[in-house]
């Protein structure tokens, strides 16, 4: 008998896979619209749209276009946009449009606010936009980029932010004492439900490409990095070490970014501290995909689900991505 000793596997791992219900009864990690949140840039002005040639779909607007855009966002039931100014007038090497009053950012926020209370609405707590330079911060006349007196001008932003009834502040900018500092200015003005969401471990990365077009700080920063500030791409521990000093100064969540590249940062953070952990699916991420989609290279909405479940699968509790309105348009379907 050809079969007499032929060896049975005690387990097949495909017998579960075999049909769709036992598929679905396995499955561990689930992506939905509750996970997402959508960047958008805004323009200053009326009636202007621009597509950003590097992030097809992506477009800036101004706030006029992007009450339709978060009109949109509430229908799907995204619970949240981050706010991204393109600054065209007004910078200057202080940084002081950063905390006017009545400047783009706390502008778009109170239209947004009043029309759409029930949407979250975060700002981004960076200089970048307002610089001429495009560092995050101000600089000495080495173009090295100070901390603390950054760290007094994004206190200043934070506030004109929360002010302009902004739910969450997000500093991107990585100076040390930063969260501490903002935390402490919201509670002495009476900020206490403003949620503080850093980017805790951002790292100097090449992927954010894409966004510095968007904005238009390319062309400002030049050949310059962010080095002195942002992560080296090769640490981890360091990372931990980030995220531990945001929570003491009272971060409310913390953020890993880029995303696909750090998934094992995702983890490590999320299994170290067990607090509210996102990511953020970077512009590069988004141009990488979409440029193979646009290709015939990929299923474009096939990876675009898989890429923002495998941040669930890591440890990510949700994702800032450029495809959260695509991704919820599907999730709804
Ligand atoms: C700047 C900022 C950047 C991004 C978000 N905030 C770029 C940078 O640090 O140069 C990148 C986001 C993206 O690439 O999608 N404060």
């Amino acid at each position: 008998m050809i079969f007499a000793n032929r060896y049975f596997p005690a387990t097949r791992l495909r017998r579960m896979r075999r049909d769709d219900f036992s598929r679905r009864l396995m499955r561990e990690h689930s992506l939905t619209v509750d996970d997402l949140i959508y960047p958008v840039f805004v323009l200053e002005g009326d009636n202007r749209e621009q597509d950003v040639k590097s992030m097809p779909g992506v477009k800036r607007q101004s706030l006029d276009r992007l009450l339709y855009t978060a009109e949109e966002a509430v229908r799907l039931g995204v619970p949240m946009l981050s706010i991204f100014p393109v600054i065209e007038s007004g910078k200057n090497n202080e940084a002081t449009e950063a905390y006017n009053p009545d400047g783009l950012v706390p502008t778009v926020v109170r239209a947004l606010k009043a029309r759409f209370p029930e949407l979250g609405l975060m700002t981004d707590v960076a200089l970048d936009p307002y610089t001429i330079h495009g560092q995050d911060g101000l600089i000495d006349d080495a173009g090295y980029v100070l901390n603390d007196e950054t760290t007094a001008v994004l206190v200043k932003q934070a506030l004109c932010h929360a002010d302009a009834g902004a739910d969450m502040v997000g500093p991107s900018d990585m100076m040390d004492g930063r969260i501490g500092a903002i935390r402490q200015a919201l509670e002495e003005e009476g900020f206490i439900h403003t949620k503080l969401f850093a980017y805790s471990a951002k790292y100097a990365s090449s992927f954010y490409g894409p966004f510095r077009d968007a904005v238009g700080s390319a062309g400002n920063l030049g050949k310059a990095d962010k080095k002195t500030y942002q992560m080296d791409p090769a640490n981890v521990d360091e990372a931990v070490q980030e995220v531990a000093m945001d929570l003491e100064e009272g971060a409310d969540l913390v953020m890993i970014k880029p995303g696909m590249p750090y998934l094992d940062v995702i983890r490590r953070v999320k299994d170290t501290f067990g607090v509210p952990t996102f990511a953020y699916q970077v512009s590069g991420e988004y141009a990488m995909l979409k440029a193979a989609a646009a290709n015939g290279w990929l299923d474009g909405d096939k990876c675009m689900m898989e890429s923002l479940l495998a941040f669930k699968r890591a440890g990510a509790d949700g994702i800032l991505t450029y495809f959260a309105l695509d991704a919820a348009r599907l999730l709804k379907a």
